[in-house]
């Protein structure tokens, strides 16, 4: 059951993976389908907010009511989350950006003439880093995703992106991770780190939006 604890208040949350061209046939991308940022999405809509969904190529159908932005390339989804930045309220990075792209971009199709090919590939902008830093009024959160050290990572991340949250997935956890229905998740928060169990992604997405309500109660109080 939805309350309305969301109305007046701007979200912006990013989903899907990105992918990053290396000639006008070929990319690099990942196995995120976007189900966690859209299932945050949904959420947030039925508790009355503005939604801004910055999504990366997925198969799923847009959400009515969500101002939706496709993009495809880290680059791209960089300059649409900060063109969305000053009005939002609460910001969710639940995409699984690339952390590279190649170097060049061939204008043509590559041919398979040679025995051995090498590529070399750039960092791409760091898009939850970047907002952390130019934090005005905003409460951020983002995401995981680990294959060891969870906690210990994820904390790192936190702080080196100045987060308020950061929610952790593992991918070799059942039911947790890429294009399953379920997650299974810690958040993390400057305080402390909540186990949670397993939650449909739906679920995950209003716990998310409560804890980060609780948060901007406390900032504001304190
Ligand atoms: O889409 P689904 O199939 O439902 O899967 C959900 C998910 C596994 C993709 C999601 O739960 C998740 O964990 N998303 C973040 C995956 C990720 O890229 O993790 P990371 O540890 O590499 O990045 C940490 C954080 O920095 C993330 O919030 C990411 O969006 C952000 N980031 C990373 C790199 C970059 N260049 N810019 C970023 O903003």
């Amino acid at each position: 059951e939805a309350s309305q604890s969301l109305r007046g208040k701007h979200v912006l949350i990013s989903a899907g993976p990105t992918q990053e061209a290396l000639d006008p046939v070929r990319y690099i991308t990942n196995h995120s389908s976007g189900k966690q940022g859209y299932a945050i999405a949904r959420a947030a809509l039925a508790c009355g907010a503005d939604v801004t969904l910055v999504t990366g190529p997925t198969k799923l159908a847009d959400i009515q009511g969500v101002t939706m932005i496709k993009v495809t390339s880290a680059c791209d989804m960089f300059e649409a989350m900060k063109s969305q930045y000053d009005w939002a309220d609460y910001v969710i990075m639940a995409a699984a950006v690339s952390d590279y792209r190649p170097e060049v971009v061939f204008d043509q199709k590559m041919k398979n003439k040679d025995e051995n090919i090498t590529f070399r590939f750039v960092k791409n902008p760091d898009i939850l880093e970047y907002l952390g830093a130019h934090k005005t009024h905003q409460i951020i959160c983002g995401f995981a995703m680990e294959t060891e050290n969870l906690d210990q990572n994820a904390r790192h991340k936190l702080e080196t992106k100045n987060c308020d949250m950061l929610i952790a997935n593992n991918l070799f956890t059942k039911g947790a991770g890429f294009n399953t229905e379920t997650n299974v998740v810690t958040l993390l928060t400057r305080k402390e780190n909540i186990h949670l169990p397993k939650l449909t992604k739906e679920e995950l997405g209003y716990k998310i939006l409560e804890v980060l309500q609780n948060l901007e109660k406390e900032q504001k109080h304190v």
